[in-house]
């Protein structure tokens, strides 16, 4: 039988609407061996018996269909219908609903202001403040009340449908009779706004009535006006909070009537202050019960001016919003050694705490944040900067209340209880983890549960990095910076279905590229973090800007989705133009190699971002690590950002454009050669990275890899066993051992627990991954680093590919090889990973004294080529049904397709 499953569309919205042409998603499932698919056929219609708007039957593999059929009519529900056949003549149907956006029809709303006091603009160095906050030397005076906005309307008709849209400059919350409209917090979430602001929509149908309605929004400072980035510095988009909404029901005769913004009041209310960074301060004594229902009497409130039209930056959003993701209970409260009262909540997440409580009126509650206790178990501040006070205070009404903020949120794992009536208990409060809805598809289990801890803490890592864009950090910055996802997409690829994520970021980096090409190192680039590329000199940097390259590629080699690769096309090149007109600004170091000594390579740059060796000198700040490195680092991102656009237009057929970029890799590696290896083919390098990258990108000679991945071994040996690379280098390190024979080099690396390595941070207790590796110092002391930044979980990638083995021998994983690690010193492993034709488990065990055996169950389309060392079957391959098998050079090789399989070798 031949079935459908995961039927998708590409970047749909909020409740399945449709912002932009799509590409139609399916996986087909059979219990028959060796399935491929033959064709399909999909047809989109309005209804389930209407006639077809579009229709399409291709006879491929391919389980991916652009649209490309008229133009679809705006806010419709319609059908698509899909019908697949297989090689064994078995055919299969599926059908999903969908509702496009509002697509063309014109805003009749305009921006709307409540009357407000603009908020204070706070010019902060460019600099970054090292200090660690201190809330409590915090003057939050110049901090304003959160905006409180409502209009009711009257529906004269019987309604079909109603849909309410919405956007705002600042975050907002919206109500339909005192009910929340969908699930979106922190809405619109941040983009390139003055570019790209996106507005949500929400199927409100079930919320409104006959007659009478009322239409609530909760507006504060999020990214417009909030102190937010490295610098905290306020006012990034502006300094006044406004909103746009509207609201359009279908009425049963087929007439349609528009709500707009117009007339609506307004008041300050119950929270006092919110930002996204420093905290939320919520007053309940100040509450007016019910003000977004209709029984409200908002004599009192003031009228809200309309301020303009709205303008050609609204975009339907792409995908989903931020959302509570999971509601969790602490794990404990108790009092620490200094008498203070903490929660745990038993893992290291971005959200907030909801809390319920009995108290008298005017009972201050504050609750602190912080990611780490001390070593002495005590409460402590781990945020360095200004404005990052991750403070909540909440002030009772009386009796019983249940409150939690909703326009900031934190990066924690303790929170510090004061003021509490009493000793609460763990039954008081709820931690609400917030991040962005991307499905986790990949399971990764073995017997080291260090390693199983490792992939639970990048997974975790994940969750909270994804806030609207994928972030660096949920609590010193919460910023797009370019690299950290660069480093880690291989890894999120393979752990989750986010590939729609990403492409909705890398339309923020179109956005903000400039004129001449430049991407900037943080998108979406908020104003201060230009003003810091000048203080330091320079807005981009080799290994971040290249993300519009190499990110793309990532994309397109796990999911085989060309588009993206089409669709970045002209930004790629304009950043590679970008480079080489840098790279012809040779004049000021003249005398030197002109590839290696120009404007680009020797201007401002990030290098091996945060070497340990290098962070671990007395004294030592991150840009040390930046200077010492960029020698290597920027020559060898930049060969392989033209090497890979190089491929990337041989995708597309552009011949010309290979040859050119080809040719520059090529110019870059000549003088790369030179500068790093002598004649006896030794690399001139001290660092580990040096020795990666040159391996990684195709630097090192053919003639002397052995040599550099001998260096490289040199090299941990001498640092007691431990890694030394920064962040542009480490997620090629393990590959760069184990291409090179250095498999049990690199299992070394990986297995040991000592600092800097991915399992010391498991064994200190770590439930995120860090973004120093000695967050935790041996000694016990704590360090105030971010502890939840996915760059250093690139290695979760590793895992699948290496130890369950499973590798793609074309994008998309149409053909994969499963080589797993079965010298890794594991005894099992069982890997799951959604490819885009469907799942894949791969279960290995090889235990002592028994013969080893491997599940595989290969989704329909795939086909692999499986290869495990010969000596585990005596002299031949076993003959597996519906398996072609042979040895060859000491390795049994199996060939197959979709099904289940059991492979069993001999006792060992
Ligand atoms: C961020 C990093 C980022 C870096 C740039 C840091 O402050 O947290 O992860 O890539 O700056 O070097």
């Amino acid at each position: 039988m031949l079935g459908v499953s995961r039927m998708r569309i590409d970047r749909c919205g909020e409740t399945d609407f449709l912002s932009r042409p799509a590409e139609f998603g399916w996986i087909l499932l059979s219990g028959r061996r060796q399935t491929v698919q033959t064709g399909f056929r999909i047809v989109l219609a309005e209804e389930e018996r209407a006639a077809a708007v579009w229709e399409t039957e291709e006879e491929t593999g391919r389980t991916q269909a652009a649209y490309t059929g008229p133009d679809l009519k705006p806010l419709c529900r319609y059908i698509w219908k899909l019908e697949a056949y297989d090689n064994h003549g078995e055919r299969a149907c599926g059908e999903q609903y969908f509702t496009t956006g509002r697509l063309d029809i014109p805003w009749k709303s305009a921006w709307i202001e409540p009357v407000q006091l603009s908020a204070a603009k706070e010019n902060v160095p460019a600099v970054p403040d090292h200090c660690v906050a201190d809330p409590d030397l915090h003057d939050l005076s110049g901090f304003r009340p959160a905006q409180y906005l409502r209009k009711s309307f009257n529906i004269a008709a019987p309604f079909q449908k109603a849909y309410l849209f919405a956007t705002a400059h600042g975050i907002y919350l919206p109500y339909i009779n005192g009910a929340r409209a969908g699930k979106g917090e922190l809405l619109p979430g941040t983009a390139p706004y003055h570019e790209e602001l996106p507005f949500q929509s929400f199927d409100i149908t079930g919320l409104l009535n006959m007659g009478e309605n009322t239409v609530g929004m909760v507006l504060a400072d999020g990214w417009w006006a909030g102190r937010i980035g490295l610098m905290g510095r306020s006012c990034e988009y502006g300094d006044r909070l406004a909103c746009l909404f509207e609201i359009i029901v279908f009425n049963e005769d087929g007439s349609r009537q528009t709500v707009t913004d117009e007339n609506c009041r307004s008041s300050e209310g119950p929270i006092r202050s919110a930002d996204l960074f420093v905290g939320e301060c919520y007053d309940a004594r100040m509450e007016a019960d019910a003000w977004n229902t209709r029984a409200f009497q908002d004599c009192g409130w003031k009228p809200v001016p309309v301020i303009g039209r709205a303008a050609d930056n609204l975009h339907s959003q792409k995908g989903s919003s931020v959302q509570i993701l999971e509601k969790r209970k602490p794990v404990r409260i108790w009092k620490t050694p200094n008498g203070e009262t903490v929660l745990d909540a038993g893992e290291t997440v971005a959200g907030w705490i909801e809390l319920s409580v009995t108290a008298a009126a005017g009972t201050k509650i504050i609750l602190d944040h912080s990611e780490t206790l001390d070593r002495n178990g005590n409460f402590m501040y781990s945020v360095r900067g200004r404005n990052k006070d991750q403070r909540d205070i909440y002030i009772t009404r009386e009796g019983a209340q249940t409150w939690q903020p909703h326009f900031t949120y934190h990066g924690f794992r303790y929170v510090r209880i004061r003021g509490w009536p009493g000793m609460p208990s763990a039954d008081s409060f709820t931690v609400c983890v917030i991040g962005t809805p991307v499905e986790k598809t990949g399971t990764f289990l073995c017997d080291d549960w260090r390693l199983n801890r490792l992939h639970e803490n990048i997974w975790r890592s994940q969750r909270g990095n994804l806030v609207s864009v994928p972030t660096d950090c949920p609590q010193r910055e919460k910023a797009g910076w370019t690299a950290d996802i660069l480093l880690y997409a291989p890894t999120l690829l393979t752990l989750s279905d986010g590939a729609w994520f990403l492409k909705r970021w890398l339309d923020y980096c179109r956005l903000e590229q400039r004129e001449n090409g430049l991407i900037p190192f943080v998108i979406p680039f908020y104003p201060q973090y230009r003003d810091f590329g000048r203080r330091m000199g320079g807005e981009a940097s080799a290994g971040w800007s290249d993300v519009i390259v190499l990110l793309p590629w990532s994309i397109y080699e796990m999911t085989g989705d060309e588009g993206v690769l089409q669709e970045n096309y002209p930004a790629m090149k304009r950043w590679m133009h970008y480079i080489e007109t840098k790279m012809s600004e040779t004049a000021a170091y003249a005398g030197g190699d002109p590839v290696l000594e120009n404007a680009w390579m020797k201007g401002f740059h990030f290098g091996d971002w945060l070497v340990p060796g290098i962070m671990a000198k007395k004294n030592a700040v991150p840009m040390d690590s930046a200077k010492a490195t960029k020698d290597y680092a920027v020559p060898a991102y930049t060969a392989w950002t033209a090497r890979t656009l190089s491929e990337i237009a041989h995708v597309l057929g552009r011949k010309e454009d290979e040859a050119h970029y080809r040719l520059l890799y090529e110019k870059i590696r000549t003088a790369y050669r030179c500068k790093f290896f002598d004649e006896g083919g030794q690399v001139k390098s001290d660092f580990q990275g040096a020795c990666v990258l040159s391996l990684a990108f195709g630097l090192a000679p053919k003639e002397a890899r052995q040599e550099t991945a001998g260096r490289l071994c040199r090299l941990i040996a001498k640092n007691h066993g431990c890694l030394d690379t920064g962040f542009l280098s480490v997620p090629y390190l393990l590959d760069a051992l184990a291409d090179n024979g250095k498999e049990a080099e690199a299992y070394k690396l990986l297995f040991q627990d000592r600092c800097p390595g991915w399992l010391y941070m498991v064994e200190q207790g770590a439930t995120t991954v860090w973004e120093s590796w000695d967050c935790v110092q041996p000694d016990g002391s704590k360090g105030s680093y971010s502890y939840n930044h996915f760059a250093l979980g690139c290695v979760g990638a590793w895992l699948y590919r290496s130890l369950a083995g499973i590798r793609p021998l074309e994008p998309g994983f149409g053909k994969i090889a499963v080589m797993p690690g079965i010298d890794s010193g594991l005894k099992h492993v069982r890997a799951e990973q959604m490819l885009p034709q469907g799942k894949l488990c791969v279960e290995w065990e090889l235990k002592p004294g028994e013969p080893f055996v491997m599940r595989l169950e290969i989704p329909v389309g795939t086909v692999a080529r499986i290869c495990l060392p010969a000596r585990l079957f005596g002299t031949e391959a076993p003959d597996i049904e519906g398996m072609d098998s042979r040895v060859e050079n000491g390795m049994a090789v199996f060939h197959t397709g979709s099904g289940k399989y059991l492979i069993k070798g001999q006792k060992s």
